[in-house]
């Protein structure tokens, strides 16, 4: 028996609606904890959920910064097209969440969160001392997503460097279980990624 459901026309619903929908449904989504410099060099770090891996050869990666409302990691990623992604996991989540405060663009979001900056190796941007994985990233396309004046821009980025905490490695295989990634759900709730099960793939 199906259970009794209420169906939303998305052309019908405030678009805060929508997204409320959408966020609550779609989860637990990654935490991209994005690494930017601006030209100026006032470096940043801001988390996105809008965000995940889109390809593996190379490998690439996309995020989401809101389209509406300013977000200074898209101002930086046009001035400087780099970026980190640093990994969300228990022992980063309070600084990440540190950095989404909104801040002017001038001011540092490491220092305001307590974390340190790492130097990357192949780009600008720094990334996070405490985080257990990061990735530097070039640019390859921004693409406006959505209503003009509003929606999103997809920020999509190909990995040149990937570095991780040796205690999650086993060669290039992620100890799932010593990762303890963060995943985001609908508002202010989060998940631990540690209630995990195995399922054979069919033939
Ligand atoms: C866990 C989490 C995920 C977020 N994901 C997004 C996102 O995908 N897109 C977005 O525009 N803002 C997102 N935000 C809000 C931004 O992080 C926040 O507005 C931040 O101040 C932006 O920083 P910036 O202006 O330095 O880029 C998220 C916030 C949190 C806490």
């Amino acid at each position: 028996m199906t259970e009794s459901q209420t169906s939303f026309r998305l052309a019908d619903l405030a678009p805060q609606d929508g997204y409320k929908l959408a966020t609550g449904l779609i989860v637990p989504r990654p935490i991209g904890w994005i690494g930017t410099v601006s030209a100026d060099g006032v470096d940043n770090v801001a988390p996105y959920s809008f965000f995940n891996v889109m390809s593996g050869d190379p490998v690439h990666v996309i995020f989401s910064p809101g389209g509406s409302a300013r977000r200074d990691t898209l101002d930086n990623v046009r001035e400087v097209p780099e970026f980190t992604v640093n990994i969300v996991t228990a022992e980063t989540v309070e600084a990440m969440n540190a950095t989404a405060a909104s801040l002017p663009a001038d001011e540092d979001e490491f220092e305001h969160a307590g974390i340190t900056k790492l130097p990357s190796t192949e780009i600008g941007p720094c990334r996070v001392a405490e985080a257990t994985a990061t990735m530097e990233c070039r640019v390859i396309d921004i693409i406006h997503i959505g209503r003009e004046g509003a929606g999103n821009h997809l920020v999509i980025g190909e990995a040149v460097m990937i570095h991780a905490a040796d205690r999650v490695l086993d060669g290039t295989r992620v100890l799932q279980e010593e990762l303890r990634a963060i995943g985001r759900h609908a508002g202010s709730w989060y998940s631990n990624a540690t209630d995990l099960f195995s399922l054979d793939r069919p033939a």
